[in-house]
């Protein structure tokens, strides 16, 4: 059968924190249509049983795949170290792109580097991490920090403020002493909240501090992975962005606004 080009890649997360990597997607690939799928009736995953987290994540691929899409991003780190098997193994017909944190960028900047790695307390315990970390131990000093609380903040639309700003400083502050020479944003709801992150690190610790995503590497990836597939939709016209959500009416205008100040802020 022939390959519908024109059909939209799919990108899913817990929330609105795949929106981070769904501007990148854009940014690199403006002529294919996306459909967004943000669980956030189930948000946080962070501290769900890992069970959980797989039916969700099964359940999330299977709205974009029924959908129609040619391809599935699972914006979420968490998901990815839970289920990114078992979603490859049951949509195996379409390409399926996951994410990581960005510890090989951030090992390969310096020489031993030390490396604070914020993100989830799950997707810290998975065996996927601890290979992650594995490959890279002997070059650089690796701290994984569990940000509890965060998703939360930013799920209830609070992305900056004094309230955002010592939840931030309270899970970094044991972690600044000596600087690190960068922090890896683990979760992709971290990079919305970037600003007030760079601000908490320099109040604490008197320096700016590089802050790493893995949402432009993951962007590539999926360029990569539907060029080789022959799935590239060769345009001309923009792609269009649908909109979806498991949680109550509204929610997906939440997201799509955000997207749009977001990229107007960025253009
Ligand atoms: N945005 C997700 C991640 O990248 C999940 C955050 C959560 O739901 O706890 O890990």
């Amino acid at each position: 059968m022939a390959k519908d080009l024109s059909a939209p890649v799919g990108v899913m997360d817990s929330g609105l924190g795949g929106v981070s990597v769904l501007l990148e997607l854009v940014r690199l690939l403006p002529h294919e249509h996306f459909i967004y799928y943000g669980d956030s009736a189930y948000a946080p995953y962070g501290d769900r049983d890992p069970e959980t987290i797989k039916t969700r994540a099964l359940f999330c691929a299977k709205q974009l795949y029924d959908s129609g899409a040619k391809a599935l991003v699972v914006a979420c780190n968490t998901a990815t170290g839970v289920a990114i098997k078992d979603i490859r193994e049951t949509f195996s017909d379409i390409p399926v792109i996951g994410i990581e944190p960005a510890i090989k960028p951030a090992s390969m900047q310096t020489d031993s580097p030390r490396v604070v790695v914020m993100a989830t307390p799950v997707t810290l315990r998975q065996g996927k991490f601890q290979e992650l970390i594995g490959r890279f131990t002997d070059r650089a000093d690796i701290i994984p920090v569990p940000c509890r609380g965060l998703v939360e903040l930013i799920e209830a639309g609070i992305l900056e403020g004094p309230e955002l700003e010592k939840a931030v400083s309270d899970c970094l502050f044991p972690v600044l002493s000596p600087v690190p020479d960068s922090i890896v944003l683990g979760c992709t709801h971290y990079p919305l909240i970037k600003e007030t992150i760079g601000k908490a690190v320099f109040d604490l610790c008197g320096r700016h501090v590089p802050l790493l995503d893995g949402g432009e590497g993951t962007a590539r990836q999926t360029m990569r992975l539907l060029d080789q597939n022959g799935l590239l939709n060769p345009g001309p016209e923009e792609g269009r962005i649908l909109w979806r959500t498991s949680a109550r009416d509204g929610t997906e205008d939440r997201y799509k606004a955000f997207f749009a100040r977001r990229r107007k802020e960025t253009a």
